[in-house]
């Protein structure tokens, strides 16, 4: 019934290993990671300050190359491209979600969505408006969509920077801890609609959190500790 690519995992890291620096000053902020995500599961990546999560969020997405090991992301092995063609793997297949939003503050809600959707270039100005008011819509954000980012709340620029993430449809939507920057009930609301849309899409979610809540919530939890995976 499924297809062969259907069973490749959506992300598969071997033996991944990333340092910063030279010499005295090199930090070994990944060792050795093995790590297989399927495709519509939701993962929370857990750890400490300074374990490695952004740094893994960044390789296992193409946005930063790892020093050592491979990863192959959707069938694709990143390490062989080079950096046109994984811009293009990543305008396509990524939506990536931040802790503090990144919002463009001189757009409005709509044109932070709609922006980024004529820049990927597979969208007419007609669909790309017709997106970003769906994608407003589903965060419930619709009414406000004039405003600009100073003038929305925290967990209402979350909500834009979520329907940016997604509104490209992409396979995988990393975010790098996406309610550290907001109050536990903000952060709870944030947390049920990344679990809805993941639950409504099939989307493949990987999040960096250092949330009880989001733990509890997620459907596989990945502990890393100094650049490790902790198997414990
Ligand atoms: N650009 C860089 N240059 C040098 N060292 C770096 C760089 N980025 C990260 N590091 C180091 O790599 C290690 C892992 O950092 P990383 O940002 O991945 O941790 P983190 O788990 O995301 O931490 P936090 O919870 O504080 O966001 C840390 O020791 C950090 O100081
Ligand atoms: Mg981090």
């Amino acid at each position: 019934m499924t297809s062969h690519i259907r069973e490749l995992p959506a992300l598969a890291l071997s033996a991944v290993s990333k340092s910063y620096g030279h010499n005295e000053g090199k930090v070994d902020a990944l060792t050795a990671i093995n790590l297989e995500i399927a495709h519509g599961e939701f993962v929370a990546l857990c750890g400490p300050s300074g374990s490695g999560k952004s740094t893994l969020l960044n390789i296992l997405s193409g946005i930063d190359q790892p020093s050592s090991g491979t990863v192959l992301f959707f069938g694709k092995m990143l390490n062989a491209l080079h950096e046109k063609q994984l811009s293009a793997i990543r305008s396509q297949y990524l939506g990536f979600i931040f802790q503090f939003f990144n919002l463009i503050p001189v757009l409005s809600a709509f044109d932070n969505v709609c922006y980024p959707l004529l820049l990927n270039g597979r969208y007419q100005k007609n669909e790309a408006n017709a997106r970003a008011w769906d994608y407003l819509q589903r965060v419930g954000l619709a009414h406000l969509a004039q405003r600009k980012p100073g003038q929305l709340s925290g967990g209402q620029q979350q909500r834009v920077a979520i329907a940016r993430a997604l509104a490209h449809q992409p396979k995988l939507v990393v975010a790098d801890e996406p309610t550290g920057n907001l109050d536990s009930a903000t952060g709870e609301a944030i947390v049920d609609l990344l679990i809805k849309i993941n639950q409504e899409t099939g989307t493949t979610f990987v999040i960096s959190t250092h949330s009880a809540q989001l733990k509890a919530r997620a459907g596989r939890v990945v502990a890393i500790r100094d650049g490790r995976i902790d198997e414990a």
